[in-house]
This record gives C-alpha cells, structure tokens and sequence, in this order.
C-alpha cells in the first residue's frame, strides 16, 4: 500500500513547512550546474502546493532564500533571483485559488522582483483554498529582531506596557502573524537543523528530516512525511493520559 493510501484524511496538518535542501547536490549527482538544481526544485515547489492543497493542507511556507544566502557567489543570488521573476506567475495562484505571501526582509530583493511579488500578492489576497507562504530573505534571528523592535517602539510610545507583553504580543510581531504555526516542519536533504528557519513558531511543531534531495521530493514523499506525522502523539507538555482524556470528551 502507498503512503498517500495509508493518510487518515481527518488529520492532515493543517500547516507545514518545508526547507527545501539539496538542489545543489542533486545538480551535482546529475553533473549539472547549482542553477539547474534550483530550476528543478521550482518545479517541485509547484508540484508540492498541488498536491498539498488537494491533501487538504491549507498552508505551505517554504524556506527558498534566507538572509544567509546573500553571501553566496553572485552568479548564483543573481541565478535564483532571476528564476524567482521567472516563476512567479499569477496564474498559477488564481487558477488554483491559493494565496501567496511572502515573508522576511524583502527590501534587500530586486526591485523588479520585489514588484512582481507585490502585485501576486494583493492580486490573490482573497484566495481561499490554500496560502503558499515564501520565505525570501528571511531568518528567524531578522523576524525576532525585528519583532523585538517593533515591541519597543509600543512601549516607548506609551501603546504598551511591560507587563502587558506575552507571547501573543511577540506572536502578533512577527511575519507570521497571519498564519497558524507549523504543525510538521520537512527538511529534505538528509540534514538535520533549523538552519535558522521559524525557530519561535516551530515550538511544538513535529519535526522529519529525510535524505531525498528536494528535486527528488514527489506526491509519495510527502505522503510519507504526513503519515509519519500522524504516527506521532502531539502531547505540547501534557501527559498522555490527560491527552487520551481530551480526545475521548472531544
Ligand atoms: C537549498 O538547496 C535551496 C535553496 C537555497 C533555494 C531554494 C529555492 C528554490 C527551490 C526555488 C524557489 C522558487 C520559487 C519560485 C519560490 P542548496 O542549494 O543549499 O542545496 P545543497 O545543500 O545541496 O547545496
């Protein structure tokens, strides 16, 4: 039996996100250039919103440029820039009812780039049945600066007081703040860190790291990660027993 067969389709996650690793090595294994890698990974983030979305998943986030990648050679920032441009077509999102947004420092983004993405993102702001959040020129330790930033400033102005700050207040500060947190995180690329990526919004989420390379990642892969997910007891610092109870009086 497939694993798409074995899904319990009463629990499909309602939010994952991915770090889509090893385009480069998968470019490599091929004997092609890093870009061809990041050609084919677009393909497979196209793939993977359908399949997600017809699974039911209401929202994908996908780690595609963080804030450490400015430092790669130039021919390759300007390679996934270029291919970024390329692949953001509107199309796609309204003929598939799926919102796109994007998060992190987008200032530092071309401007063409920039503009494109701007104009997907007002132009499908009404999209219903899923939302693809994009991660571009982001990093965790940016968003939490900056939300931290943002926090002084209220309680400068006098908005907010010190006491008055939870984690809902540092919640509503981030890039994230219109979206629920992950429930499973994918790493493809067999390795197996954060990378700097959602690390205050994955507190509870359930964590799979698998070795295929992220243009290798299909229907089936994905289908894997989900029921391996369902497998697993989320118990966000209970006990079993009191979640067993919970699920019985539910
Ligand atoms: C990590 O693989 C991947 C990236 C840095 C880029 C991911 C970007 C895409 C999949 C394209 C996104 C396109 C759109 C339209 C959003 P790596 O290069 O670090 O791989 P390696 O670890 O094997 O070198």
């Amino acid at each position: 039996m497939t694993y798409k067969e074995q899904l319990d389709y009463n629990r499909i996650p309602q939010h994952i996100a991915i770090i889509m690793d090893g385009n480069g090595r998968w470019a490599k294994a091929k004997g092609k250039q890093r870009g061809e890698g990041h050609i084919a990974g677009a393909s497979t983030l196209h793939d993977t919103m359908m399949h997600a979305a017809q699974l039911g998943v209401k929202y994908v986030t996908v780690y595609a440029f963080s804030t450490e990648n400015w430092t790669r050679p130039d021919e390759e920032v300007n390679g996934l820039m270029a291919l970024l441009f390329e692949k953001l077509d509107l199309g796609i999102f309204m003929d598939n009812d799926i919102r796109f947004c994007v998060i992190g420092d987008t200032d530092r983004l071309p401007e063409k780039v920039r503009e494109r993405m701007n104009y997907c993102i007002s132009q499908s702001a009404g999209n219903q049945r899923g939302t693809l959040t994009v991660a571009l020129s982001y990093s965790s330790k940016w968003e939490l600066t900056r939300a931290t930033k943002l926090i002084a400033e209220q309680v400068k102005e006098g908005k907010l007081a010190i006491d008055e700050i939870t984690d809902k207040t540092i919640d509503e500060a981030l890039c994230t703040s219109f979206m629920p947190d992950p429930d499973l995180l994918i790493r493809t690329g067999g390795e197996t860190r954060l990378s700097n990526y959602l690390l205050w919004q994955c507190a509870y989420t359930e964590l799979y790291f698998c070795d295929t390379y992220w243009p290798d990642f299909d229907e089936e892969a994905l289908c894997k990660a989900i029921y391996t997910f369902q497998q697993r007891e989320r118990r966000f610092g209970k006990t079993s027993e009191q979640i067993a109870e919970e699920n019985s009086n539910r």
